[in-house]
Protein backbone atom coordinates (compact mmCIF):
# COMPACT_ATOMS: atom_id res chain seq x y z
CA UNK A 1 0.00 0.00 0.00
CA UNK A 2 3.30 2.55 0.14
CA UNK A 3 4.16 4.78 2.63
CA UNK A 4 1.58 6.65 3.44
CA UNK A 5 0.74 7.54 6.58
CA UNK A 6 0.66 11.07 7.25
CA UNK A 7 -2.97 11.95 8.26
CA UNK A 8 -3.08 15.15 6.35
CA UNK A 9 -5.09 14.35 2.99
CA UNK A 10 -6.10 10.89 3.85
CA UNK A 11 -8.37 9.99 7.02
CA UNK A 12 -8.86 13.81 8.21
CA UNK A 13 -12.60 12.71 8.20
CA UNK A 14 -13.96 9.88 10.01
CA UNK A 15 -16.44 7.99 7.64
CA UNK A 16 -19.42 8.96 9.86
CA UNK A 17 -17.82 12.94 9.70
CA UNK A 18 -18.08 12.39 5.97
CA UNK A 19 -21.01 10.91 4.76
CA UNK A 20 -22.32 13.92 7.39
CA UNK A 21 -20.18 17.00 5.20
CA UNK A 22 -20.98 15.08 1.99
CA UNK A 23 -24.90 14.69 2.58
CA UNK A 24 -25.22 18.62 3.46
CA UNK A 25 -23.02 20.06 0.86
CA UNK A 26 -22.65 17.95 -1.85
CA UNK A 27 -24.99 15.16 -3.10
CA UNK A 28 -27.54 13.84 0.04
CA UNK A 29 -29.58 11.43 -2.26
CA UNK A 30 -25.99 9.79 -2.97
CA UNK A 31 -25.12 9.15 0.83
CA UNK A 32 -28.65 7.81 1.36
CA UNK A 33 -28.61 5.39 -1.40
CA UNK A 34 -25.19 4.38 -0.27
CA UNK A 35 -26.76 3.64 3.28
CA UNK A 36 -29.86 1.32 1.74
CA UNK A 37 -27.25 -0.77 0.01
CA UNK A 38 -25.72 -1.00 3.57
CA UNK A 39 -22.10 0.05 2.63
CA UNK A 40 -19.77 3.06 1.82
CA UNK A 41 -16.68 2.01 -0.06
CA UNK A 42 -14.93 5.71 0.44
CA UNK A 43 -11.21 5.23 -1.05
CA UNK A 44 -8.77 6.00 1.47
CA UNK A 45 -4.87 5.47 0.60
CA UNK A 46 -4.72 3.52 -2.83
CA UNK A 47 -2.00 2.21 -4.70
CA UNK A 48 -1.34 -0.50 -7.50
CA UNK A 49 -4.91 -2.07 -8.25
CA UNK A 50 -5.40 -2.09 -4.20
CA UNK A 51 -7.54 0.48 -2.08
CA UNK A 52 -8.46 0.13 1.05
CA UNK A 53 -11.45 1.70 2.30
CA UNK A 54 -11.29 4.98 5.03
CA UNK A 55 -13.40 2.85 7.66
CA UNK A 56 -15.42 -0.39 6.79
CA UNK A 57 -17.54 -0.63 4.02
CA UNK A 58 -20.07 -1.83 6.31
CA UNK A 59 -20.73 -0.29 10.07
CA UNK A 60 -18.71 -1.23 12.99
CA UNK A 61 -16.33 -3.24 10.17
CA UNK A 62 -12.51 -2.14 10.28
CA UNK A 63 -10.96 -0.71 7.07
CA UNK A 64 -10.88 -2.92 4.33
CA UNK A 65 -8.34 -3.57 0.93
CA UNK A 66 -10.22 -3.89 -1.51
CA UNK A 67 -9.25 -4.69 -5.79
CA UNK A 68 -10.68 -2.09 -7.93
CA UNK A 69 -11.81 -4.07 -10.79
CA UNK A 70 -14.28 -0.75 -11.62
CA UNK A 71 -11.15 1.17 -12.59
CA UNK A 72 -13.86 3.96 -12.51
CA UNK A 73 -14.57 2.91 -16.70
CA UNK A 74 -10.72 2.87 -17.40
CA UNK A 75 -9.62 6.00 -15.38
CA UNK A 76 -7.14 3.92 -13.38
CA UNK A 77 -6.09 1.81 -16.57
CA UNK A 78 -2.52 2.04 -14.87
CA UNK A 79 -3.87 0.99 -11.44
CA UNK A 80 -3.80 3.29 -8.44
CA UNK A 81 -0.94 5.79 -8.31
CA UNK A 82 1.37 4.42 -11.21
CA UNK A 83 4.87 5.68 -9.95
CA UNK A 84 5.71 7.05 -13.44
CA UNK A 85 2.89 8.78 -13.68
CA UNK A 86 3.78 10.60 -10.55
CA UNK A 87 7.29 10.88 -11.68
CA UNK A 88 5.95 12.75 -14.34
CA UNK A 89 3.53 14.75 -13.37
CA UNK A 90 5.69 16.44 -10.37
CA UNK A 91 8.70 16.38 -12.97
CA UNK A 92 5.96 18.70 -15.27
CA UNK A 93 5.45 20.71 -12.05
CA UNK A 94 9.10 21.50 -11.33
CA UNK A 95 10.24 21.54 -14.88
CA UNK A 96 7.70 24.72 -15.41
CA UNK A 97 4.41 23.61 -16.52
CA UNK A 98 0.93 24.67 -15.43
CA UNK A 99 -2.32 24.63 -16.87
CA UNK A 100 -1.50 27.16 -19.54
CA UNK A 101 -3.50 29.38 -21.28
CA UNK A 102 -6.08 28.21 -24.05
CA UNK A 103 -6.14 31.23 -26.03
CA UNK A 104 -2.48 30.72 -26.86
CA UNK A 105 -0.19 28.38 -28.05
CA UNK A 106 0.96 25.48 -26.54
CA UNK A 107 4.65 23.51 -26.84
CA UNK A 108 2.23 20.08 -24.84
CA UNK A 109 -0.77 21.06 -26.61
CA UNK A 110 1.13 20.59 -30.26
CA UNK A 111 3.52 17.34 -28.28
CA UNK A 112 0.39 15.01 -27.42
CA UNK A 113 -1.21 16.42 -30.80
CA UNK A 114 1.58 14.70 -32.37
CA UNK A 115 1.29 11.53 -30.27
CA UNK A 116 -2.16 10.82 -30.57
CA UNK A 117 -1.54 11.36 -34.57
CA UNK A 118 0.72 8.71 -34.45
CA UNK A 119 -0.87 6.21 -32.88
CA UNK A 120 -4.61 6.53 -34.38
CA UNK A 121 -4.74 4.97 -37.88
CA UNK A 122 -5.33 6.71 -41.01
CA UNK A 123 -4.83 10.41 -41.53
CA UNK A 124 -6.70 11.33 -38.10
CA UNK A 125 -4.14 13.92 -37.37
CA UNK A 126 -6.18 16.98 -35.32
CA UNK A 127 -7.26 16.89 -31.64
CA UNK A 128 -9.23 19.23 -30.05
CA UNK A 129 -9.26 18.79 -26.47
CA UNK A 130 -11.00 19.38 -23.44
CA UNK A 131 -11.16 18.20 -19.74
CA UNK A 132 -14.29 15.55 -19.39
CA UNK A 133 -15.54 12.44 -21.63
CA UNK A 134 -19.10 14.33 -22.33
CA UNK A 135 -17.27 17.67 -23.30
CA UNK A 136 -15.03 15.65 -25.93
CA UNK A 137 -18.39 13.70 -26.96
CA UNK A 138 -20.12 17.31 -27.41
CA UNK A 139 -17.29 18.42 -29.24
CA UNK A 140 -17.02 15.17 -31.85
CA UNK A 141 -20.84 15.95 -32.54
CA UNK A 142 -20.55 19.52 -32.86
CA UNK A 143 -17.94 19.43 -35.42
CA UNK A 144 -19.35 16.43 -37.11
CA UNK A 145 -22.48 19.01 -37.93
CA UNK A 146 -20.40 21.44 -38.93
CA UNK A 147 -18.55 19.77 -41.59
CA UNK A 148 -21.18 17.95 -42.88
CA UNK A 149 -24.14 20.64 -42.34
CA UNK A 150 -26.99 17.94 -41.02
CA UNK A 151 -28.34 18.17 -37.43
CA UNK A 152 -29.34 14.46 -36.91
CA UNK A 153 -27.35 12.12 -34.71
CA UNK A 154 -27.27 8.45 -34.79
CA UNK A 155 -26.53 6.30 -31.29
CA UNK A 156 -26.91 2.91 -29.77
CA UNK A 157 -29.91 2.09 -27.60
CA UNK A 158 -28.26 1.56 -24.24
CA UNK A 159 -25.61 3.47 -25.09
CA UNK A 160 -23.52 5.89 -22.78
CA UNK A 161 -21.51 9.13 -24.05
CA UNK A 162 -22.13 11.45 -20.63
CA UNK A 163 -24.25 14.08 -19.67
CA UNK A 164 -23.15 17.39 -20.96
CA UNK A 165 -24.51 19.67 -23.68
CA UNK A 166 -26.85 22.03 -22.37
CA UNK A 167 -24.15 25.17 -21.92
CA UNK A 168 -24.25 25.76 -25.77
CA UNK A 169 -27.75 26.29 -25.59
CA UNK A 170 -27.44 28.76 -22.55
CA UNK A 171 -24.84 30.72 -25.48
CA UNK A 172 -25.19 33.07 -28.34
CA UNK A 173 -25.89 32.00 -31.51
CA UNK A 174 -22.39 33.29 -33.08
CA UNK A 175 -20.89 29.96 -31.31
CA UNK A 176 -24.32 27.86 -31.89
CA UNK A 177 -25.19 28.36 -35.37
CA UNK A 178 -22.33 26.93 -36.92
CA UNK A 179 -23.26 23.43 -34.73
CA UNK A 180 -26.83 23.84 -35.78
CA UNK A 181 -27.25 23.39 -32.03
CA UNK A 182 -30.29 24.68 -31.35
CA UNK A 183 -32.50 21.69 -33.45
CA UNK A 184 -31.13 18.62 -32.00
CA UNK A 185 -32.26 15.36 -34.38
CA UNK A 186 -31.21 12.22 -32.38
CA UNK A 187 -31.90 8.68 -33.19
CA UNK A 188 -31.17 5.38 -31.27
CA UNK A 189 -31.09 1.91 -32.52
CA UNK A 190 -29.91 -1.56 -31.01
CA UNK A 191 -26.44 -2.05 -30.78
CA UNK A 192 -24.91 -4.52 -33.54
CA UNK A 193 -27.99 -4.54 -35.66
CA UNK A 194 -26.59 -3.27 -39.16
CA UNK A 195 -29.74 -3.31 -40.51
CA UNK A 196 -31.23 -0.58 -38.44
CA UNK A 197 -28.51 0.92 -38.77
CA UNK A 198 -29.00 0.98 -42.77
CA UNK A 199 -32.49 1.90 -42.29
CA UNK A 200 -31.79 4.72 -39.84
CA UNK A 201 -28.75 6.46 -41.22
CA UNK A 202 -29.89 9.15 -44.40
CA UNK A 203 -28.19 11.95 -46.11
CA UNK A 204 -29.75 13.91 -43.10
CA UNK A 205 -26.77 12.28 -40.92
CA UNK A 206 -24.30 14.44 -39.83
CA UNK A 207 -23.13 11.91 -37.50
CA UNK A 208 -23.17 8.00 -36.00
CA UNK A 209 -22.25 7.87 -32.93
CA UNK A 210 -20.92 4.30 -31.38
CA UNK A 211 -18.98 2.94 -28.07
CA UNK A 212 -17.14 0.22 -29.03
CA UNK A 213 -17.61 -2.09 -26.15
CA UNK A 214 -20.77 -0.71 -25.25
CA UNK A 215 -20.25 -0.11 -21.32
CA UNK A 216 -23.16 1.16 -19.55
CA UNK A 217 -24.85 -0.66 -21.85
CA UNK A 218 -23.53 -4.19 -20.91
CA UNK A 219 -20.45 -4.95 -22.37
CA UNK A 220 -21.74 -5.92 -25.71
CA UNK A 221 -19.50 -7.43 -28.31
CA UNK A 222 -20.99 -6.66 -32.08
CA UNK A 223 -20.70 -9.44 -34.16
CA UNK A 224 -17.65 -9.96 -36.40
CA UNK A 225 -18.03 -6.88 -39.27
CA UNK A 226 -20.43 -4.60 -37.84
CA UNK A 227 -18.23 -1.83 -37.69
CA UNK A 228 -16.94 -1.96 -40.95
CA UNK A 229 -20.34 -2.22 -42.28
CA UNK A 230 -21.43 0.59 -40.33
CA UNK A 231 -18.06 2.77 -41.65
CA UNK A 232 -19.77 1.63 -45.38
CA UNK A 233 -23.06 2.95 -44.46
CA UNK A 234 -21.54 6.64 -43.10
CA UNK A 235 -19.42 6.14 -46.09
CA UNK A 236 -22.58 5.98 -48.41
CA UNK A 237 -24.75 8.66 -46.85
CA UNK A 238 -21.89 10.95 -46.25
CA UNK A 239 -22.27 11.04 -42.24
CA UNK A 240 -19.36 11.18 -39.98
CA UNK A 241 -18.26 8.06 -38.01
CA UNK A 242 -17.35 8.96 -34.08
CA UNK A 243 -16.08 6.19 -32.21
CA UNK A 244 -16.15 6.91 -28.64
CA UNK A 245 -13.56 4.83 -26.93
CA UNK A 246 -13.69 6.57 -23.47
CA UNK A 247 -13.90 3.29 -22.05
CA UNK A 248 -12.72 0.76 -24.85
CA UNK A 249 -9.89 2.49 -25.94
CA UNK A 250 -6.33 3.23 -24.82
CA UNK A 251 -5.13 -0.99 -24.57
CA UNK A 252 -8.09 -2.12 -22.76
CA UNK A 253 -8.59 -4.23 -25.35
CA UNK A 254 -5.17 -5.84 -25.71
CA UNK A 255 -4.95 -4.15 -29.03
CA UNK A 256 -4.88 0.24 -28.84
CA UNK A 257 -8.11 1.27 -30.27
CA UNK A 258 -10.89 -1.32 -30.31
CA UNK A 259 -12.03 -0.62 -33.66
CA UNK A 260 -8.91 -1.70 -34.88
CA UNK A 261 -8.32 -5.04 -34.68
CA UNK A 262 -9.45 -5.18 -30.65
CA UNK A 263 -12.95 -6.71 -31.41
CA UNK A 264 -11.70 -9.11 -34.25
CA UNK A 265 -8.15 -9.19 -35.47
CA UNK A 266 -9.83 -8.28 -38.92
CA UNK A 267 -12.20 -5.91 -38.61
CA UNK A 268 -10.12 -2.75 -38.71
CA UNK A 269 -11.70 0.84 -39.62
CA UNK A 270 -10.85 4.27 -39.58
CA UNK A 271 -13.49 6.32 -37.89
CA UNK A 272 -13.66 9.87 -38.46
CA UNK A 273 -13.71 11.31 -35.11
CA UNK A 274 -12.02 8.96 -31.84
CA UNK A 275 -12.77 10.13 -28.35
CA UNK A 276 -10.75 9.43 -25.52
CA UNK A 277 -11.12 10.84 -22.03
CA UNK A 278 -11.15 8.74 -18.40
CA UNK A 279 -7.82 6.85 -19.48
CA UNK A 280 -6.22 10.26 -20.58
CA UNK A 281 -5.62 11.24 -17.16
CA UNK A 282 -3.89 8.23 -15.80
CA UNK A 283 -5.77 8.81 -12.65
CA UNK A 284 -3.98 11.76 -12.41
CA UNK A 285 -5.03 14.55 -14.03
CA UNK A 286 -8.33 15.39 -15.87
CA UNK A 287 -8.33 15.43 -19.78
CA UNK A 288 -10.15 14.49 -22.73
CA UNK A 289 -9.21 14.24 -26.41
CA UNK A 290 -11.41 14.88 -30.05
CA UNK A 291 -9.35 13.58 -32.77
CA UNK A 292 -10.76 13.83 -36.04
CA UNK A 293 -8.97 13.99 -40.03
CA UNK A 294 -8.01 16.72 -41.07
CA UNK A 295 -10.37 18.21 -43.84
CA UNK A 296 -13.24 18.87 -40.89
CA UNK A 297 -11.00 20.74 -39.35
CA UNK A 298 -11.54 23.69 -42.16
CA UNK A 299 -15.59 23.78 -41.58
CA UNK A 300 -15.26 24.40 -37.92
CA UNK A 301 -12.19 26.51 -37.13
CA UNK A 302 -11.31 28.78 -40.56
CA UNK A 303 -13.32 31.01 -39.79
CA UNK A 304 -12.75 31.54 -36.22
CA UNK A 305 -10.26 29.10 -34.67
CA UNK A 306 -11.82 30.44 -31.52
CA UNK A 307 -15.35 29.26 -31.75
CA UNK A 308 -14.91 26.19 -29.80
CA UNK A 309 -12.55 26.71 -26.83
CA UNK A 310 -12.07 24.68 -23.19
CA UNK A 311 -10.59 26.85 -20.91
CA UNK A 312 -9.11 23.85 -18.89
CA UNK A 313 -9.44 21.44 -21.56
CA UNK A 314 -5.75 20.62 -23.03
CA UNK A 315 -4.15 21.88 -19.61
CA UNK A 316 0.09 21.80 -20.00
CA UNK A 317 0.09 19.43 -17.15
CA UNK A 318 -2.17 17.13 -18.26
CA UNK A 319 -1.03 16.71 -21.79
CA UNK A 320 2.49 15.56 -20.55
CA UNK A 321 0.89 13.16 -18.52
CA UNK A 322 -1.01 11.61 -21.02
CA UNK A 323 1.96 12.01 -23.03
CA UNK A 324 3.79 9.81 -20.85
CA UNK A 325 0.11 7.24 -20.66
CA UNK A 326 0.44 6.92 -24.30
CA UNK A 327 4.03 5.94 -24.36
CA UNK A 328 3.75 3.55 -21.65
CA UNK A 329 0.34 1.83 -22.88
CA UNK A 330 1.12 1.98 -26.81
CA UNK A 331 4.34 -0.30 -26.08
CA UNK A 332 3.66 -3.74 -27.82
CA UNK A 333 4.54 -5.88 -24.64
CA UNK A 334 1.86 -3.87 -22.53
CA UNK A 335 -0.52 -4.84 -24.76
CA UNK A 336 1.04 -7.93 -25.18
CA UNK A 337 0.63 -8.44 -21.52
CA UNK A 338 -2.70 -7.29 -21.75
CA UNK A 339 -3.69 -9.90 -24.06
CA UNK A 340 -2.43 -12.37 -22.19
CA UNK A 341 -3.56 -11.90 -18.50
CA UNK A 342 -7.13 -11.07 -20.17
CA UNK A 343 -7.18 -14.41 -21.74
CA UNK A 344 -6.70 -15.65 -18.46
CA UNK A 345 -9.32 -13.65 -17.33
CA UNK A 346 -11.88 -14.43 -19.85
CA UNK A 347 -11.40 -17.92 -19.52
CA UNK A 348 -11.85 -18.17 -15.66
CA UNK A 349 -14.92 -15.89 -16.46
CA UNK A 350 -16.35 -17.89 -19.28
CA UNK A 351 -15.56 -21.14 -16.79
CA UNK A 352 -17.69 -19.71 -13.82
CA UNK A 353 -20.71 -19.26 -16.58
CA UNK A 354 -20.25 -22.66 -17.99
CA UNK A 355 -20.67 -23.94 -14.13
CA UNK A 356 -23.28 -21.75 -13.13
CA UNK A 357 -25.46 -22.07 -15.93
CA UNK A 358 -29.05 -22.23 -14.13
CA UNK A 359 -27.98 -17.94 -12.86
CA UNK A 360 -25.23 -17.14 -15.30
CA UNK A 361 -26.42 -16.32 -18.86
CA UNK A 362 -22.99 -15.40 -20.73
CA UNK A 363 -19.71 -14.46 -19.78
CA UNK A 364 -18.51 -11.69 -22.72
CA UNK A 365 -15.75 -9.48 -22.95
CA UNK A 366 -12.02 -8.37 -24.71
CA UNK A 367 -8.68 -8.19 -23.10
CA UNK A 368 -9.58 -6.78 -19.83
CA UNK A 369 -12.75 -5.76 -20.28
CA UNK A 370 -15.55 -8.45 -19.54
CA UNK A 371 -19.61 -8.48 -18.49
CA UNK A 372 -21.20 -11.55 -16.72
CA UNK A 373 -24.40 -11.91 -17.39
CA UNK A 374 -26.86 -12.89 -14.89
CA UNK A 375 -30.55 -13.93 -16.05
CA UNK A 376 -31.99 -12.21 -13.06
CA UNK A 377 -31.63 -8.29 -13.16
CA UNK A 378 -31.42 -8.53 -9.19
CA UNK A 379 -28.49 -11.03 -9.32
CA UNK A 380 -26.41 -8.50 -11.09
CA UNK A 381 -26.93 -5.46 -8.03
CA UNK A 382 -26.99 -8.07 -5.58
CA UNK A 383 -23.10 -9.95 -7.20
CA UNK A 384 -21.63 -6.14 -6.73
CA UNK A 385 -22.58 -6.46 -2.68
CA UNK A 386 -20.86 -9.66 -2.80
CA UNK A 387 -18.18 -8.75 -4.38
CA UNK A 388 -17.74 -5.83 -1.71
CA UNK A 389 -18.05 -8.49 0.92
CA UNK A 390 -15.11 -10.33 -0.81
CA UNK A 391 -12.90 -6.86 -1.09
CA UNK A 392 -13.29 -6.78 -4.98
CA UNK A 393 -15.13 -3.53 -6.46
CA UNK A 394 -17.19 -4.19 -9.30
CA UNK A 395 -20.38 -1.74 -10.69
CA UNK A 396 -23.16 -3.29 -12.77
CA UNK A 397 -23.83 -1.61 -15.69
CA UNK A 398 -26.13 1.14 -15.73
CA UNK A 399 -28.52 0.25 -18.47
CA UNK A 400 -28.37 -3.45 -18.35
CA UNK A 401 -28.44 -4.03 -14.90
CA UNK A 402 -28.30 -8.00 -15.50
CA UNK A 403 -24.61 -6.97 -16.40
CA UNK A 404 -21.80 -6.98 -13.98
CA UNK A 405 -18.64 -4.85 -15.61
CA UNK A 406 -15.14 -5.94 -14.88
CA UNK A 407 -12.33 -3.97 -15.44
CA UNK A 408 -9.41 -4.80 -13.90
CA UNK A 409 -6.21 -2.22 -14.41
CA UNK A 410 -4.31 -3.24 -17.30
CA UNK A 411 -1.17 -3.68 -15.08
CA UNK A 412 -2.94 -6.59 -13.23
CA UNK A 413 -0.93 -9.36 -12.93
CA UNK A 414 -1.24 -13.28 -13.48
CA UNK A 415 -1.36 -14.30 -9.55
CA UNK A 416 -3.71 -11.03 -8.93
CA UNK A 417 -5.82 -12.17 -11.57
CA UNK A 418 -6.26 -15.55 -9.83
CA UNK A 419 -7.38 -13.74 -7.00
CA UNK A 420 -9.79 -11.62 -8.58
CA UNK A 421 -11.38 -14.92 -10.05
CA UNK A 422 -11.04 -16.51 -6.88
CA UNK A 423 -13.06 -13.32 -5.00
CA UNK A 424 -15.56 -13.44 -7.88
CA UNK A 425 -16.53 -16.91 -7.11
CA UNK A 426 -17.11 -16.74 -3.82
CA UNK A 427 -19.36 -14.02 -3.89
CA UNK A 428 -20.80 -15.98 -7.07
CA UNK A 429 -21.27 -18.73 -4.06
CA UNK A 430 -22.60 -16.86 -1.69
CA UNK A 431 -25.15 -15.21 -4.18
CA UNK A 432 -26.10 -19.03 -4.89
CA UNK A 433 -26.26 -19.92 -1.29
CA UNK A 434 -28.08 -17.16 -0.09
CA UNK A 435 -31.05 -17.69 -3.02
CA UNK A 436 -31.24 -21.09 -2.16
CA UNK A 437 -32.04 -20.14 1.28
C1 LIG B 1 -18.17 5.43 -23.04
C2 LIG B 1 -18.27 6.74 -22.32
N1 LIG B 1 -18.26 7.87 -23.03
C3 LIG B 1 -18.31 9.08 -22.44
C4 LIG B 1 -18.39 9.19 -21.07
C5 LIG B 1 -18.47 10.54 -20.41
O1 LIG B 1 -17.30 10.82 -19.74
P1 LIG B 1 -17.27 11.92 -18.56
O2 LIG B 1 -17.98 11.34 -17.38
O3 LIG B 1 -15.82 12.15 -18.33
O4 LIG B 1 -17.97 13.13 -19.10
C6 LIG B 1 -18.40 8.03 -20.29
C7 LIG B 1 -18.48 8.12 -18.82
O5 LIG B 1 -18.73 7.17 -18.12
C8 LIG B 1 -18.36 6.77 -20.93
O6 LIG B 1 -18.37 5.63 -20.24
Amino acid sequence: MGNITEKKYIGTLSQKELLKLYSKHVNGPKVKIFKGFGFAVIPGVRNNIYMKTLDGPRKGQPPMEIINCRSSGGVFNLGHRHPEIIKTLKDAIDGGLDLGDHMLLSEWRALLGQKLAEVLPGNINKTTFGVSGGEAIDTAIKFSRAYTKRKSCVSAIGGYHGHTGFSLLTGDPEFRDTFLWNNPDFKQVPFGDADAMKKTVTEETACVILEGIPATGGVLIAPEGYFPTVREICDEKGAMLILDEVQSGLGRTGEFWSFDGGLYPDDKIVPDFVVCGKGMSSGMYPLSTCSYKPEIEKSVFKEDPFIHISTTGGSELGCAVAYKMIEIQSDPNFLSHVKEVGEQFGNGLKMMAKNNPEIIKEARGRGLMWGLEFYDEMDGQLMMLHCINQGLLLNYCGNNKATDIIMPPLITEEDQISEIIKRIENALNKLIELKKS
